[in-house]
């Protein structure tokens, strides 16, 4: 049976680095108080790439994928299929995936987006996994990018220092031996209210709210009881423990909720990925920035067994397990 393998990994972060002091300090001047201490202890958020105003998902996105490309060594013209999992779109439509895919200068394969928020990439990276296992396709780009600057409400400290920009790929090919040995993806749509931003442009006008909205404490205690069951349904169908994962790539949102599910599924802090100090949220970027970044630094080789999870708005939730 034909199957999915992870050939290469990619990033782009919008070069502006803006650290808790310097946000503390332009919030100030809008009269919202908060401060490097408040944000270190409540998220281990350090600081964060933001993105100047124009500059749009698909342009981080297009850089990721270049960068996972070249990666990969495969030549742009053999990718068939892009998926790019965001939740801030250049536009209502074409998708970004088409954007991306006019920038690498292809044509003819597959493109779409998917929009699970911060499960996206999990949502995206299962969806090529199955489409190659189909036969449908034999060289996937999926890419994880925002913009989420352009959706915080500045005057609302509860969320507006949590997240990031920025963009993450990987390269996923058909293989003989499969790559993805298990995934599972889950939604609960009666929980939209505790994470969204219900806004929509209709009639010519922005409809509704077009901020990000967050109950941060319903978030956090959903997010480490789903991420966990997740795990062990992942670990279940792969026929392997928990203690046969090499390294944990979780949804960088808070390191007090990684730390959480680290203690809840009994996984050492030294096999798990945390790029959140550096990155802060960056929604459906999250995990593929921190393959990446795992990869690049030498943590995570060939060979690794790798457990990537999403958790976000909708609810959304999901796991992939890969072996690189
Ligand atoms: O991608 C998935 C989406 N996001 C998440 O996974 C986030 C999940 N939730 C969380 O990470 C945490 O709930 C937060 C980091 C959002 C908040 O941490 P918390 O420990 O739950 O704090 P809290 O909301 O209970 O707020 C505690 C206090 C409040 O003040 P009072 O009422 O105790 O006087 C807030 O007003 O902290 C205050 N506060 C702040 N203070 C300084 C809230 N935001 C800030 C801030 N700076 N930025």
């Amino acid at each position: 049976m034909t199957g999915s393998v992870i050939v290469g990994t990619g990033s782009f972060l919008p070069p502006r680095i803006v650290s808790n002091d310097m946000l503390a300090a332009e919030l100030a001047e809008r009269g919202v108080e908060t401060s490097d201490a408040w944000i270190v202890e409540r998220t281990g958020i350090r600081q964060r790439h933001l993105a100047e105003r124009g500059v749009t998902t698909s342009m981080l996105a297009t850089e990721a994928a270049r960068s996972a490309i070249r990666d990969a060594g495969v030549e742009p013209a053999e990718v068939d299929l892009i998926i790019v999992a965001t939740s801030t779109p250049d536009f209502v439509f074409p998708s970004t995936a088409c954007l991306v895919q006019a920038n690498l200068g292809i044509a003819g394969g597959a493109a779409f987006d998917v929009q699970a928020v911060c499960s996206g990439f999990a949502y995206a990276l299962t969806t090529a996994d199955s489409l190659i296992q189909a036969g449908r396709a034999k060289c996937a780009v999926v890419i994880g990018a925002e913009v989420f600057s352009r959706i915080l409400d500045w005057n609302d400290r509860a969320t507006c220092v949590l997240f990031g920009d920025g963009a993450g790929a990987v390269v996923l090919r058909a293989s003989e031996q499969p790559g993805i040995i298990a995934a599972n993806l889950h939604a609960d749509g009666s929980q939209m209210k505790i994470l969204c931003a219900a806004g929509n442009v209709a009639y010519g006008e922005v409809m509704g709210d077009p901020f990000l909205r967050m109950d941060g404490q319903s978030v956090f205690k959903m997010a480490v009881n789903v991420l966990a069951q997740s795990a062990r349904e992942a670990c279940e169908s792969a026929g392997i423990g928990l203690e046969q994962i090499d390294w944990v790539v979780p949804h960088q949102a808070n390191v007090r909720i990684i730390n959480a599910l680290g203690r809840k599924l009994g996984i050492p802090a030294e096999r798990v990925v945390i790029t959140v100090d550096q990155h802060a949220n960056t929604s459906a970027a999250s995990v593929p920035l921190a393959l990446d970044t795992a990869r690049r630094d030498g943590r995570i080789g060939t060979g690794s067994t790798v457990l990537m999870q999403g958790v976000g708005g909708g609810f959304t939730w999901g796991s992939v397990l890969a072996r690189l």
